[in-house]
């Protein structure tokens, strides 16, 4: 019996979209014109996109085929019943609201239960859920163990909640927490996963305190493979098993599916309590469109079951988390700093540790993020300072790392283009001490990332 090492992409492509190759001079008028910011390029003249991996997977013929199942009936449409049933198979949640994508979710969910002075506590809120509940006037606790700060440092579960501070919150802040949250995978710690013991160990606690319990569940996927891969007892389940365990251990989440919903466009909030649903429906129908449809198609709300269906099957997770960390493989062999273990849906370049000589209010994730570009046509994101160093009071300070995410769009590229982003980032790596920082020309208040303009230092 032969073990045979390579990857195998497990799908044939049926259809084909081709890439612009570019110059260095004309990215590097390009992303002037950008105002030095990736988000503001556009995205013909990038190569490998890697900016998300959030709505830009490919969609398989089973899926464009349910396009054209499709029932755009304003209300009751058969669609709807087909995502409701899919759903509610998966997460067994009692209430599913379509949503046209994750941040719809959060905005209702918070805008619903949050009051100022509020305390939402998660392992990490990413960009969005972050800025969700700050426009609430409440406050988003960041709450991961500590080995989830420390980017070279190996372990299983990097994106556990800290069951002590957890506690300790509870206990504090009592009547000012609505619910707690934790984000599977934790996106902004490094696309690390959450082990089932620990949403157990969650549950416990939120039990004691009488607090509902949500998970943020964009990557739900992605993390019930890891638990299969890493937690002890757990190999011989189905993922799909796993993920069922996970959202039966809470009351309700927010999805975003464009992750592991496998579709460009989608989302859901879903939940046990009726008095919360019937408010959530409610606020949906002034913003979002009818319960059975919540922003979205009737054909989007069939890719999304289809897509649900795909993305539990163990020969999909078993490619998706072997090409991330092959990715890995090669840049730590090359000594580039990144976190480790890999993540789920990217690998995070740790830019403060590659480029000791940019402080972190230089930002070192957007300097790194652009000479991939420029280097490469390669467009990755900060996942840092820039991204979370400003707090609603107007104070900046340093993030707790300054990464460079590389999210790796789903069954959309090979594995000779992760080949070449391999030989990119080690070649730009080398050329770190010429690497210099920059600073910020213009951004607004909130979520400035998106939309900042930088100029070179
Ligand atoms: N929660 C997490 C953990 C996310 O990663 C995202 C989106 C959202 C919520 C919001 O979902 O985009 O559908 O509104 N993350 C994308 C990213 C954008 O690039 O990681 P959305």
């Amino acid at each position: 019996m032969f073990h045979f090492k390579t990857i195998i992409e497990p799908f044939r492509i049926k259809s084909v979209e081709m890439v612009k190759f570019t110059h260095r001079e004309e990215r590097e008028a390009a992303l002037r014109e950008a105002g030095w910011n990736v988000f503001r390029l556009h995205a013909e003249d990038v190569l490998v996109d890697l900016l998300t991996d959030s709505g830009t997977g490919a969609m398989s013929a089973a899926q464009w085929g349910a396009l054209m199942q499709g029932d755009e009936s304003y209300a009751g449409s058969r669609s709807y019943y087909r995502f409701r049933d899919v759903v509610r198979d998966l997460t067994g949640f009692r209430h599913i609201i379509p949503t046209h994508q994750g941040r719809a979710a959060e905005r209702i969910l918070f805008h619903t239960i949050l009051k100022p002075g509020f305390v939402v506590p998660n392992n990490n809120h990413f960009d969005t859920t972050r800025a969700n509940v700050e426009v609430e006037e409440a406050e988003a606790r960041d709450l991961v163990v500590p080995e989830g700060h420390l980017p070279s440092f190996i372990h299983p579960f990097k994106g556990n909640m800290d069951l002590a501070a957890l506690e300790r919150t509870l206990a504090a802040e009592g009547d000012r927490i609505p619910l707690v949250m934790v984000t599977v995978t934790n996106n902004t710690g490094g696309g690390q996963p959450v082990s089932l013991e620990n949403l157990r160990g969650v549950r416990a606690l939120c039990d004691r305190y009488h607090k509902p319990f949500f998970l943020d569940a964009c990557r739900f996927a992605e993390n019930a493979y890891f638990v299969k891969m890493r937690e002890p007892g757990q190999a011989g389940r189905t993922p799909k098993a796993i993920a069922q365990e996970m959202f039966s251990l809470a009351d309700g989440c927010t999805m975003s599916a464009k992750k592991d919903g496998l579709a460009n466009i989608g989302g859901f909030l879903a939940m046990n309590d009726d008095v919360w649903a019937e408010r959530c429906r409610n606020l949906l129908i002034l913003t979002e469109g009818f319960p059975t449809y919540g922003g979205l198609a009737g054909y989007d709300l069939e890719a999304v079951a289809r897509g649900l269906e795909e993305v539990v099957e163990e020969p999909y997770l078993r490619y998706r988390i072997r090409s991330i960390e092959y990715l890995a493989e090669r840049l730590v062999a090359a000594g580039v700093p990144i976190i480790q273990p890999a993540g789920g849906h990217a690998v995070y370049l740790d830019a403060r540790a590659l480029l000791p000589h940019v402080p972190p209010l230089q930002y070192p994730g957007i300097a790194l993020t652009a000479a991939l570009y420029l280097e490469a046509g390669i467009r990755g994101v900060e996942i840092g300072t820039v991204m979370f160093g400003r707090h609603p009071d107007g104070r900046e300070e340093p993030a707790p790392m300054d990464l460079v995410r590389l999210a790796i769009p789903r069954r959309v590229y090979t594995q000779s283009h992760i080949d070449y982003v391999a030989e990119a980032v080690i070649a730009v790596a080398g050329s770190r001490d010429g690497l210099r920082g920059y600073r910020i020309v213009s951004a607004p208040a909130v979520l400035r990332h998106f939309t900042a303009t930088f100029e070179p230092l």
